[in-house]
């Protein structure tokens, strides 16, 4: 685990809930559609100014394991914004050195949808630009489990003994283990639950909520959760007197 980010740093990876779409389209008296159409607009946003402040890693909850339970109407309009999107962005992310990764459970989407998503990430596989992270019928639980599988499996094959499972064995089964756990935490639209996103990985986060709508996040609502990130002290289980001395040795 990462213990040594220090107050007034910027965050390494971040992971937003891009929560508050279908609210923001019916302020407005639109279907529900036209914000998720808008929250395109805040990725792009996002995504740039990830960029520009030499992040590493952005990771965005785009569809949950849950949100098949919406009308099949909306779940197939998101569906089609996805195929858009990856069709319209993928060459400007690659031009950027942006790494294009999908984690959920992606066999539940066409073979079209799951079409573009290999070749996109087949494409920028060699950036290390910025590291973005889909997550796509996604769910911590779901995580978890398929890590867990794989240990069973080890198991079963008798390259793994009960005693040998850590967290760290598990850390390293679950999804974006290659990467530094998120340091910040952000959702948008008002609510404060963490609705099934990263379980296992936001162990110690710093969570950030905020009731501006994601079709509204800008930069500016950006730099306001990371001035917020900037004044937290991450104890890690230690007392703050001991972070002090650690940062002044
Ligand atoms: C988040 O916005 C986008 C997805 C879940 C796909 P919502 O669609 O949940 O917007 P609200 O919460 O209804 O306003
Ligand atoms: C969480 O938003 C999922 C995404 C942003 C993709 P929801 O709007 O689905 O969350 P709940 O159901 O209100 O908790
Ligand atoms: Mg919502």
């Amino acid at each position: 685990m990462a213990e040594d980010s220090n107050q007034g740093s910027l965050p390494r990876h971040i992971a937003i809930i891009m929560d508050g779409n279908g609210r923001w389209a019916r302020a407005r008296l639109l279907p529900r559609y036209v914000g998720h159409r808008e929250g395109v607009k805040s990725v792009r946003r996002a995504v740039e100014a990830c960029l520009d402040k030499n992040i590493k890693a952005l990771t965005l909850f785009a569809f949950s394991s849950e949100n098949w339970r919406r009308p099949s109407e909306e779940v197939s309009l998101i569906m089609d914004l996805f195929v858009h999107a990856l069709k319209k962005e993928v060459v400007a992310l690659n031009r950027n050195g942006v790494r294009l990764r999908f984690i959920g459970d992606l066999t539940a989407f066409s073979d079209n949808l799951r079409a573009l998503i290999a070749a996109a990430e087949e494409e920028t596989r060699d950036n290390s630009g910025l590291d973005l992270v889909i997550a796509a019928n996604y769910g911590g639980q779901w995580d978890i489990t398929q890590a867990v599988q794989n240990l069973a499996a080890r198991l079963v094959d008798g390259t793994l003994q009960p005693q040998d499972i850590t967290p760290d064995v598990l850390a390293a089964e679950v999804c974006l283990s290659d990467l530094p756990p998120p340091d910040l935490f952000i959702r948008t639209g008002g609510e404060q639950r963490i609705s099934n996103f990263l379980l296992w990985q936001l162990a110690y986060t710093e969570l950030y909520f905020t009731d501006t709508l994601w079709p509204a996040f800008d930069g500016q609502k950006l730099d306001d959760a990371l001035s917020w990130y900037a004044n937290r002290q991450r104890r890690f289980g230690r007392t703050g007197d001991q972070v002090e001395q650690k940062k002044g040795a």
